[in-house]
């Protein structure tokens, strides 16, 4: 399917299940830390998007960036949840400025018939998840890459695959650098430890101990995992296989609020396309929590643009059901 078909009017009362599933959905986006530092709201005729300020790290990302990037990821989430639910969102990003925490107003602006690519990747919404440790396969076909580039282009911003091993290699070495940096900070331990769970813990939130290696298997990788349990929760991830996969780095030409969101919109598109398609994706930010770091990385590997978000991607879907819901659908 292609062509949309003309726009109904919107019709606020036969729209709001949708706009009530897409606020659900938003639950399964990824986010810093598992933080989930949004609030999503449907209010009225209207899903707003906004910071939930007790959820920033303050320690890691005083600017907000991770944050407003992964509240980005959960607009995409509501964006494309009501395209696959027949309505068409009109969406007004930032819309004031004197409420900077307001991040986005979404409305219907009609009916459309759902195409094939919004229902595929609103499918993948719930089975996505974040991969750590080495993959079981590379993604060595052209086409599958040119989609994931064509995704970020999408929502504006680029996505810069490392095809150069020794590019690769220099990137790896500048994660390595700010992780075991990160591992000797004190507050930065005691901000991640609010974040993880142990091992069954029903809580939404956080990483939980299911999601990530045990210590033996995080510092000796080529791209070392964040330090989830420093030593106070082991990790029960068991990773399998023994490729890297391909890095990537995700950039914007700019780098204000609205880069910073357009970023999370292209990282979610790029996730859900990568799902869809049997790609799983891991991710080391950790230099970019670095201003220096990050500097360097957009001035020698992304061409003067802005890293918001370095990747792996590499074939094998993780399994691990979402602990939130069982499918989008049911809701909570
Ligand atoms: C801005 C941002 C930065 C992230 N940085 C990392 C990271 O450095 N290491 C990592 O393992 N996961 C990272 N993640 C993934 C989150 O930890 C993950 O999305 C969250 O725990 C929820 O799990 P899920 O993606 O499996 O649903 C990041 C996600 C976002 C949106």
């Amino acid at each position: 399917m292609s062509a949309q078909a003309p726009s109904a009017r919107p019709n606020p009362s036969s729209e709001a299940p949708a706009l009530d599933a897409a606020v659900r959905a938003s639950a399964h986006a990824p986010s810093v830390h598992g933080t989930r530092p949004w609030t999503v709201r449907h209010v009225g005729d209207r899903i707003t998007v906004g910071t939930d300020p007790d959820r920033r790290l303050a320690v890691r990302d005083p600017d907000a960036r991770e944050q407003v990037v992964s509240c980005g990821a959960a607009l995409f989430t509501v964006l494309v949840t009501l395209r696959a639910h027949g309505v068409r969102p009109a969406v007004r990003e930032l819309p004031d400025p004197d409420r900077p925490g307001l991040l986005a107003e979404v409305r219907s602006a009609g009916a459309a018939e759902p195409d094939a690519r919004d229902r595929m990747l609103h499918e993948s919404v719930g089975p996505r998840r974040t991969h750590r440790g080495p993959f079981p396969a590379d993604v060595d076909d052209v086409r599958t890459v040119r989609a994931l580039v064509s995704a970020a282009a999408a929502e504006g911003a680029v996505l810069r695959p490392l095809g150069d091993e020794r590019l690769m290699r220099s990137l790896a070495g500048l994660v390595a650098a700010a992780e075991f940096l990160h591992r000797c900070e004190r507050d930065t331990g005691e901000e991640l430890a609010r974040w993880v769970r142990a091992p069954g813990a029903a809580d939404p939130d956080g990483v939980h101990a299911e999601d990530f290696p045990p210590p033996d298997r995080v510092a000796d990788t080529l791209f070392p995992d964040r330090d989830y349990g420093r030593g106070r929760v082991r990790g029960l991830l068991d990773p399998h296989g023994d490729v890297a996969g391909t890095a990537a780095l995700l950039t914007t030409s700019g780098d204000g609020r609205g880069d910073h969101l357009a970023a999370g919109r292209a990282l979610q598109r790029v996730l859900l396309t990568a799902a869809a398609g049997g790609v799983s994706s891991a991710f080391h930010t950790q230099p970019l929590e670095e201003p220096h770091l990050r500097a360097f990385i957009g001035e020698r590997l992304c061409d003067g643009a802005h890293p918001q978000m370095i990747l792996r991607l590499g074939r094998g879907l993780d399994a691990r059901p979402h602990r939130l819901f069982a499918s989008v659908e049911d809701g909570g």
